[in-house]
């Protein structure tokens, strides 16, 4: 049985299916999560293929689909080396080297990156690290001029990451304001439904904290605090920074080859009881 499935991607893109019978479309299915490192399962992913190909599905089925296939379209974009539009923004929070190890693991050359630092990230930057470099492909900008692309809906951009995000910034976008560079790209990001990936650093919450947080998941927004974790045994500041960094990678949708991961196969530590 010949099954032909051609699925709407991001920028008037498709992906086409075809399935010559049973197992090849569940060798394919498993081969093209296999490849992406990606839930959800065959199963899942079948089962949302029969929703969508008999008119059943529930929006929400519909999104999941779109979204895992318009993340296997970015991912293989990247593998052919195309270019991601990104912007970055680096926050008054504790964690400059976040951003430090973050620009490092970007292909700055291939991919077209923005950036824009607030006057309390350069101070904290200044008293984290010795020597704060920032790739010289990287197109910098001032957190005051708002003639740049990315604050307007009309320019296509793939993921704008704030990394650190301090609270105080995660609490101006949560309230919807806009007036600087940053504050006002996270805005137009979550408005066109871009992704926007915020890395605050803060401990403990407060109340008005973790509303402000509820508040931008609802929009849309990706909370991925600079919680580092241990089980790939990191043995040194980078190491552990990267457990964080592989995230935010992984989050934007780059390539991440250097990232442990739990369960991967060939990984000694993977029979390690996980805390
Ligand atoms: C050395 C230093 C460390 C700070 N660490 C944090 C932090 O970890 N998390 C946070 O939310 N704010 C932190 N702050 C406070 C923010 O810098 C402050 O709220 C500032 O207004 C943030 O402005 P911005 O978001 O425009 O950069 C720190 C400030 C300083 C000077």
């Amino acid at each position: 049985m010949l099954r032909n499935i051609r699925f709407p991607g991001r920028f008037n893109s498709f992906l086409e299916l075809t399935f010559l019978d049973k197992a090849v479309e569940t060798a394919s299915l498993r081969l093209l999560r296999q490849s992406l490192g990606l839930k959800p399962s065959v199963n899942e992913t079948r089962l949302l293929l029969n929703y969508v190909e008999r008119g059943r599905g529930s929006l929400g089925d519909i999104r999941k689909l779109q979204r895992f296939f318009d993340f296997a379209f970015g991912f293989t974009r990247n593998d052919r080396k195309a270019k991601m539009k990104l912007v970055i923004a680096a926050t008054g929070a504790s964690g400059a080297v976040y951003l430090q190890r973050l620009v490092e693991q970007i292909d700055c050359a291939t991919h077209e990156v923005h950036l824009v630092v607030s006057a309390y990230a350069r101070e904290v930057a200044k008293q984290e690290l010795d020597d704060f470099k920032i790739p010289v492909e990287v197109s910098q900008h001032s957190e005051s001029d708002m003639n740049v692309p990315f604050v307007s809906g009309s320019a296509r951009f793939d993921a704008m990451v704030i990394v650190p995000c301090s609270m105080a910034t995660l609490g101006r976008i949560a309230s919807g304001s806009s007036d600087s560079v940053l504050l006002r790209a996270a805005d137009v990001f979550l408005k066109e439904r871009r992704k926007l990936i915020l890395v605050p650093r803060e401990t403990p919450w407060n109340l008005i904290h973790a509303r402000n947080v509820v508040t931008l998941l609802e929009a849309g927004a990706i909370v991925l605090p600079a919680i580092p974790s241990f089980y790939s045994r990191p043995s040194s500041l980078t190491a552990v920074v990267d457990t964080v960094v592989w995230r935010i990678l992984d989050q934007i949708g780059l390539p991440n080859p250097g990232a442990y991961r739990w369960g991967q196969k060939g990984s000694a530590k993977t029979s390690r009881k996980r805390s």
